[in-house]
Parts: C-alpha cells; sequence; structure tokens
C-alpha cells in the first residue's frame, strides 16, 4: 500500500511537467516512481531535460531515456520533484534518509517550483520526529560532531556511508525542534558543516498519496 501511495502521489505531480521544461529529479523510492514516470512520458514525445539531485537518480533517469544535463551549468530549474521523511501543514521538511540532502537542497532552491511527493506515513502534525541527516566535510568531523553534540543533537555517524561529494553523514535527533529556523541557522553556522536536512523555504506544494487518495497542498504564503 505504501509503494502504490508512493506511485500515485509521484504520477499525480508529474502532470505539471510540460514540454520544454528543465526538471529536477528528487531521490529515494517515491522520487523514482517520478522518474520512472517522466521516463514513459518522454517515450510519448514529451521534450524536458533534467538535473538530477544523485548519482542514483542520474542512473535511473539515463536508463529511462530522460536527457540529463550537468547541473553545475543550470541556474534556475523549472520544476523539481522529490521525496521527503517528514513534511507538516507548513511545509517544512526533513530530508536526507537517502542521503542526498545538500545537492537535493542545492537544487530546490534553484528551483521555480518544487514539490514533495509522499505516502501518507511522511505527513505529521510538526516535524521533528524524523533523523536529522547532516552532511559534513570529512576534515571537520571531529569539530563538527562536537558543536553538533553541544546543541543537543546526539549526532550519529553513518558507518561507511559516503555521499556523492565523498562526505560523511551524521544523523541528528535534537529533543525538540520547536523553532527549526533557529536550528537551520545555528546549522549553518558551523564551519565544515555542508548540508542538512532542514528544508524550510523550498517546498512549494506537496503530493499525499493515502489509501491511493491523492491531496495536494500548496504553500498560501508566510509560515510560523
Ligand atoms: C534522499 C531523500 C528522500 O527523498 C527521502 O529520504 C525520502 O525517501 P523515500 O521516498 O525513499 O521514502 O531526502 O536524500
Amino acid at each position: 500500500m505504501v509503494d502504490s501511495d508512493k506511485k500515485a502521489a509521484a504520477l499525480a505531480a508529474i502532470v505539471e511537467v510540460q514540454d520544454g521544461m528543465l526538471v529536477g529529479l528528487g531521490t529515494g523510492s517515491t522520487a523514482a516512481f517520478a522518474i520512472a514516470g517522466l521516463g514513459a512520458r518522454v517515450a510519448q514525445g514529451l521534450s524536458i531535460r533534467a538535473v538530477a539531485t544523485s548519482a542514483a537518480s542520474e542512473r535511473q533517469a539515463r536508463a529511462c531515456g530522460i536527457p540529463i544535463v550537468d547541473f553545475a551549468d543550470v541556474a534556475q530549474v523549472d520544476l523539481t520533484i522529490d521525496g521527503a521523511d517528514e513534511i507538516d501543514s507548513r511545509l517544512f521538511a526533513i530530508k536526507g534518509a537517502g542521503g542526498a540532502m545538500l545537492r537535493e537542497k542545492i537544487v530546490a532552491a534553484s528551483s521555480a517550483r518544487m514539490i514533495v511527493i509522499a505516502d501518507g506515513s511522511k505527513r505529521v502534525d510538526r516535524i521533528g520526529r524524523a533523523k536529522l541527516p547532516v552532511e559534513i566535510l570529512p576534515f571537520g568531523a571531529a569539530y563538527v560532531l562536537r558543536v553538533l553534540t553541544e546543541m543537543g543533537g546526539a549526532p550519529v555517524v553513518r558507518g561507511d556511508y559516503r555521499t556523492d561529494q565523498g562526505n560523511i553523514v551524521a544523523d541528528c535527533h535534537f529533543a525538540a525542534l520547536d523553532d527549526p529556523r533557529t536550528l537551520a541557522a545555528a546549522l549553518a553556522a558551523i564551519p565544515g558543516m555542508l548540508g542538512h536536512g532542514l528544508f524550510l523555504n523550498e517546498v512549494d506544494a506537496v503530493y499525499i498519496a493515502e489509501n491511493g487518495i491523492v491531496t495536494r497542498l500548496e504553500r498560501t504564503g508566510a509560515s510560523a
């Protein structure tokens, strides 16, 4: 059921993709349904180009026949479609269980519109239960982990894992996430902290599927 809901959300979202668009492709099992769906539309004649947020998504997209361009040459993406680990009604999200949050954040920030796709298990009243991943430059690992610990993040380094950029990831769990904007600013201020999974400004809409029924939420304006 979860997989069919992931697919339902993905297929609803890709209806927004139109001829000529430069599309940002997310990472993870839900994003994979969107990539497969877009591949099918490309096979039927849809003309798009895409950038990928991970090597895995790039491989899948190329295998599906979606033309991929190098994001290093792209200043603006038209529409990005990506998954999330938690999303709330403010359209605040936690991302990065798949470790791609740094590229995902850059691509999302560059996008005129960013859509999250998710099954109903990702919908929460307030984000904060999911682990918050942080990408760390290996050179600064001990220092960044010390600061994250002092901040109450209880960081746990992911074993032998390396991101597509060769960096390490620590999963944090803060006891309370009452003020995500202040936390995001504090994380961003740590030298050696390269990216984190708090997406507070990037998401414009979310398609959530539950028991086959897809609901769309749009960002309506300023959120707390
Ligand atoms: C990867 C991500 C994913 O989008 C997020 O973890 C959701 O993954 P899935 O769709 O497999 O549940 O942020 O970095």
